[in-house]
């Protein structure tokens, strides 16, 4: 009798373990480690993604702060959304968080996607430096502007103090804006985010080699790219050695092989007046910006750091403004139009 009381026990003990396995087994989702894969996959298939992912989390969480707004194509008040703001020229990533999203369904916001996903480009692009952890918990908002995109996006003809000021706004310091510019040793810029520097009426200082090499390479663009409006590679570092030796870059203290890297490379061609956009080299015109880049320059541990806790910063900016907040359905409409 015991002999059977004990063999229904165990059956019953298995029933219920294979039960609960069963149960987690669906309800379980790996969230951030189906982000991380999604990205490290994509970015394998196609490097440049990385960096719009980089870019994508700046351009969302600085408007409206962290809540999915820079991935709506309508919102129920109609009008042109952030997407087509002149601001977000070039901005990327937005079929790669319509794969994540559609893979980890509707318990998770676009908004933390957006963050985690560019948490994983970072760290990918840096070959591991750049880990860093991020809370999750957004929500996802149903306002979306161009206008007010343009209007809170800093722009690459900025002065120094209208970039201070942008950061000083969302309560960013100048050393963070130092700091999260050496984004910039990652992806590419179209001509006319840049065109300023070579007009002579609106110039401002560039080394004369590396403006001829880039002239002459922005015509082969042109033809090749078939657009007036080409892009080029942001960081000299990644540009063939032809340019670089036309361009006179000095490449000492720089891991030239590591093409693509999210390092303070940087800051070595900024130092060298050899950056595409106006609002990187006027910060050498600030003797503490100066400073802080040279010492980023030197210090590139230093710089994966604070590159790192200024991204937890950013990734931390509140959504903002009384506006319903949902979890969307669909990454590219509010639930409101998902349905109607
Ligand atoms: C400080 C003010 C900033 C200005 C004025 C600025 C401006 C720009 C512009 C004009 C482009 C090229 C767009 C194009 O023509 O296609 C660009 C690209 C990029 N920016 Fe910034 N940016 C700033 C700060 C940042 C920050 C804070 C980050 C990230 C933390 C960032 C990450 C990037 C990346 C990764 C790219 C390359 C994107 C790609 O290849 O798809 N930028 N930025």
């Amino acid at each position: 009798m015991a002999k059977v009381n004990n063999g229904a026990a165990l059956l019953s003990l298995c029933l219920l373990l294979a039960y609960s396995a069963g149960q987690s087994a669906a309800a379980y989702v790996d969230v951030e480690g189906t982000v991380r894969k999604e990205v490290e996959n994509a970015i394998k298939g196609n490097p440049g993604i990385g960096a719009a992912l980089v870019r994508l989390v700046f351009h969302d969480c600085w408007v409206n702060g962290c809540d999915g707004s820079v991935l709506l194509d309508k919102t129920p008040s109609g009008g042109n959304t952030e997407k087509k703001a002149i601001n977000n020229i070039g901005l990327d990533g937005f079929n790669l968080i319509d794969t994540i999203k559609y893979k980890l369904g509707n318990s998770v916001s676009c908004a933390d996607i957006v963050v985690f996903a560019a948490r994983d480009a970072a760290r990918y692009l840096s070959g591991g430096k750049m880990a860093y952890s991020v809370p999750s918990g957004r929500k996802d908002g149903i306002v979306s502007s161009d206008a007010t995109a343009d209007a809170i996006l800093p722009q690459s003809t900025f002065e120094f103090q209208q970039l201070k000021d942008n950061f000083a706004n969302k309560g960013f310091t100048q050393e963070e804006l130092v700091i999260l510019s050496g984004a910039h040793s990652i992806g590419v810029s179209h001509l006319s985010s840049f065109q300023d520097r070579l007009n002579d009426s609106t110039a401002t200082p560039i080394d004369d080699s590396y403006k001829q090499a880039l002239v002459k390479d922005i015509e082969d663009q042109k033809k090749s790219q078939n657009t007036s409006d080409p892009i080029e590679k942001n960081n000299i570092r990644d540009m063939s050695l032809k340019f670089q030796n036309d361009s006179g870059y000095d490449t000492a203290g720089v891991n030239t092989a590591a093409k693509g890297a999210l390092d303070n490379s940087y800051y070595h061609a900024n130092l060298q007046n050899r950056v595409l956009f106006k609002s990187d080299w006027v910060m050498r015109t600030d003797s503490k910006a100066g400073d802080d880049m040279a010492e980023y320059m030197n210090n590139a541990t230093k710089w994966n750091n604070d590159f790192a806790a200024a991204m937890v910063k950013l990734s931390k900016l509140p959504a903002e403004g009384s506006a319903r907040y949902e979890i969307r359905k669909n990454c590219r409409v509010t639930n409101q139009n998902y349905y109607y």
